[in-house]
């Protein structure tokens, strides 16, 4: 649901797996989805119920953030088995209707958060578990492009369907972090916006009991700069840095080296995960909804911080 850019990436990525055959695509806009459909050799509707099928395998939602709850509560009259991309949610009361809906239709629910199954930062999840980087005491993460004018109708620059750079950029960020290290004690946060009121650069710490982490999320790079994101984790044993170009580097007292790491394309690293949980009837606990919906209470914590000026204490 959904034939936008995400559309489009799950579209091309789901190509590359082979147990995956895309029945319908659905979309408002009738050139964007027949446009689609005809990439992927499927059929096109406007909408889940004109496509008249009983039974769904399985939905992977790319709608607009403001549309996925309802996109949700839809697709669950159709399967049990349900892909979203992020942010599952932006109200709290979608939240707990979220946790209702699992429960009342025994829902396979993912969120699509790409991190999880991008190969340098799952290694870092690794090294960060397994003990090699020792006590983690700092983090450092950006994450920066140019202003995303492409959404259909500019959706992206309301806040009121986005969720605004917090909820749609350092998410990617915070979701990562709170997987790693659960949710922080407090954060705090400020934005800044241009004339319009669009924000441009959001920033965020998250304080751990011995760890601090700070976030850099921008909307607002130069037209000519491509997309560039960095995240750096200082250890008891030593450091790693790896970035959106492919970079990851090992430092220790030793001295400093490349890590070599086999290149994967993350989403279909993703979409292979969650099919792979639907065919042999398993949670998929890498995405799992009890963390998903604790790196929201702390985007939410963060977004109140920057709105606010003040520290929130979780
Ligand atoms: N994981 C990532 O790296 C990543 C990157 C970008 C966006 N996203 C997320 O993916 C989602 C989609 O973003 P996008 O960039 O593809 O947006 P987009 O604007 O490019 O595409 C949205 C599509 O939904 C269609 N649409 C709108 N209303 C509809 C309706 N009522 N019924 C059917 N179709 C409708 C539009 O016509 C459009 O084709 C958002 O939640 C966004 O935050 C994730």
């Amino acid at each position: 649901m959904g034939c936008g850019s995400m559309g489009v990436c799950h579209g091309e990525a789901y190509q590359k797996l082979e147990n995956v055959q895309i029945t319908a695509v659905v979309d408002i806009d009738r050139e964007k989805g027949q446009a689609l459909a005809g990439r992927l050799g499927c059929s096109w509707a406007p909408n889940l119920a004109a496509l008249r099928f009983d039974k769904i395998d399985f939905v992977d939602i790319c709608l607009p953030t403001h549309l996925h709850f309802a996109a949700i509560s839809q697709a669950c009259r159709f399967t049990k088995n349900i892909l979203c991309e992020k942010p599952l949610v932006i109200k709290e009361e979608e939240i707990s209707g979220i946790s209702l809906l699992i429960r009342q239709y025994d829902l396979r629910l993912m969120t699509a958060h790409v991190l999880r199954f991008w190969n340098c930062y799952d290694k870092i999840r690794d090294m960060v578990k397994n003990q090699t980087l020792g006590e983690v005491s700092s983090i450092g993460c950006t994450r920066r492009q140019k202003r995303p004018v492409w959404s259909a109708s500019n959706w992206l620059y309301q806040s009121s369907l986005s969720g605004g750079l917090v909820y749609d950029l350092m998410i990617h960020d915070i979701d990562y972090v709170v997987w790693l290290l659960g949710v922080p004690k407090a954060v705090v946060g400020d934005i800044v916006h241009d004339n319009d009121q669009v924000p441009l650069h959001a920033k965020a710490q998250l304080r751990y009991e011995n760890c601090i982490v700070d976030l850099f999320a921008s909307w607002g790079m130069p037209e000519s700069f491509d997309f560039y994101a960095t995240m750096e984790v200082i250890g008891g044993k030593g450091m790693v840095f790896c970035d959106s170009a492919g970079a990851f580097t090992w430092t220790d007292h030793e001295g400093n080296r490349k890590v070599s790491l086999e290149e994967t394309d993350p989403y279909a690293e993703e979409l292979r995960y969650f099919i792979d949980c639907c065919e042999q009837n398993r949670y998929p606990d890498k995405s799992d909804i009890s963390s998903v919906l604790q790196s929201l209470k702390t985007t939410r914590a963060i977004d109140q911080a920057a709105a606010t000026g003040r520290i929130i204490v979780l």
